[in-house]
């Protein structure tokens, strides 16, 4: 009882739990609150974790970020947000992460982006963040800087560590230019700043995006991150953002204000981030408070993340990155969710069985079924839908999903016999007359 005591001041005080020294102890905290809090339901799905802030996940499913594109022409949270969001809530995912919100409204992923940098719509956002939360839900805001994947049709101008254009079309996206050593400096602040208002409007965690050849993910890269500056040489220096990053959020927060990263266990391109990099900087990332790490893959030129390029017998056996998980969860002392692929509760519970992660991120089938997590947990179904195998052409996955997501928002059901050719021309109606709204709303402010 006296150890166990000690144990649980111990973790009451998450402050001590931040230093690597304690990541040991942190690690034997959680087995023995995973061993005592275990659910009446058998599935290792069903079981809770605690994090190492202290704060107790319900189960092991995360609703993986998702892109919305449902805010207003000033960029703000809407009532679209509060209906998706309050659906996932109810469909009982320990965890939603939400989909990347801008801390920069000069560079956005898309033009429906939520974009936090002092524009105002807190009261939107409280709203937001009280439908995501319901049902004992961890909303965690995905925060973000393109740098240069900020498409044309929102930014003439992107910015990259180094002058590299993506290798896409120029007509998608602008040639980025080199950051001034100002603004890399001003990066933290900014990320800061957005996860000081996610909290104050009651998100529960941020989760910062390095993943996905976004900002932070292109200086991991030595492909885009040729800088002769502290931000640019070895891995160490290439990290160093990153980790200031996640440094000023908890700063700018609290120790029981849940901190993820989503992470590429590699790049997939020669020369790019390697999965050696990767599991120097899940070490550091341990040292560095963060509480979950999101481990994923590629970027807009090599799309490892859906699946791109991955081998037949891979999306067979699900999970894109399993092999790569198993080698990071060595490296890791912060539970890991790894997204990608998993469709079969079978799968799932393999991957959490063999300790190959602690959480099962899930994307796409999401996007359509926003109760699975429930009827996974229930045993009301063994499987996902595998949706992306039947749209045809594949080409027309981003857009079919994206449009389910507008489904929920706008209240109406998901179009589950919705064509590929439909789902491509909707998207891109949408995206040119959300654009022309930000055009618009720009133009009357010049
Ligand atoms: C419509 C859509 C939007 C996405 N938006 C984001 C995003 O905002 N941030 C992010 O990190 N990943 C995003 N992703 C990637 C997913 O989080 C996830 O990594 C990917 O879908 C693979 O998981 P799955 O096989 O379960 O779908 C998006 C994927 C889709 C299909």
């Amino acid at each position: 009882m006296g150890a166990a005591s000690d144990i649980l001041r111990f973790t009451n005080d998450p402050k001590k739990l931040v230093h690597s020294r304690c990541n040991r102890l942190a690690s034997d905290v959680r087995v023995w609150q995973s061993r005592t809090m275990s659910s009446p339901n058998p599935l290792h799905l069903a079981q809770p974790l605690t994090l190492p802030n202290g704060i107790v996940l319900k189960n092991r499913i995360g609703k993986a970020p998702l892109t919305e594109g449902l805010a207003d022409a000033l960029n703000r949270a809407t009532e679209r947000h509060v209906r998706l969001y309050g659906r996932w809530a109810a469909g009982g995912a320990a965890v939603v992460v939400t989909g990347n919100v801008q801390i920069d409204r000069r560079y956005l992923e898309r033009p429906g982006n939520v974009v936090i940098d002092g524009n105002g719509g807190l009261d939107a956002l409280r709203a937001y963040a009280q439908a995501g939360t319901a049902n004992g839900t961890q909303l965690w805001m995905q925060i973000n800087h393109p740098g240069r994947q900020a498409p044309r049709r929102v930014c003439e101008q992107p910015v990259a560590p180094s002058a590299v254009p993506l290798a896409l079309p120029e007509s998608a996206f602008a040639h980025p230019r080199a950051m001034t050593a100002d603004e890399v400096a001003d990066v933290p602040r900014r990320f800061a700043e957005a996860a000081r208002i996610a909290r104050e409007a009651g998100f529960t965690g941020v989760q910062v995006h390095a993943a996905h050849g976004y900002l932070l993910s292109q200086f991991l890269t030595p492909l885009v991150n040729r800088r002769e500056d502290r931000w640019g040489g070895d891995i160490a220096s290439r990290a160093s953002l990153l980790l200031e990053v996640v440094r000023a959020v908890r700063t700018a927060t609290a120790p029981d204000f849940c901190i993820s990263v989503k992470l590429n266990s590699s790049d997939f391109q020669q020369g790019g981030f390697s999965n050696e990099e990767c599991l120097m900087v899940v070490k550091w990332l341990g040292e560095a408070s963060v509480d979950l790490i999101e481990i994923s893959g590629g970027n807009y030129e090599k799309p490892a993340m859906m699946g791109s390029g991955a081998k037949e017998s891979t999306v067979r056996r699900e999970a894109y990155f399993l092999d790569y998980a198993r080698l990071i969860k060595q490296a890791a002392t912060v539970p890991v969710m790894l997204t990608g692929g998993f469709r079969t509760l079978a799968a799932m519970e393999a991957a959490l069985e063999e300790g190959a992660c602690d959480m099962i991120g899930l994307g796409r089938p999401m996007c359509v079924d926003t109760d699975l997590p429930n009827r996974l947990l229930n045993g009301d179904t063994d499987r996902a839908e595998a949706y992306e195998e039947r749209i045809v052409p594949a080409k027309a996955g981003l857009g079919w999903f994206c449009l389910q997501l507008i489904a929920h928002g706008d209240g109406r059901e998901p179009d589950r016999a919705l064509t590929g050719d439909d789902a491509i021309r909707g998207y891109v109606e949408n995206e040119e007359k959300t654009a022309a709204a930000l055009q618009g709303r720009q133009g009357r402010s010049d």
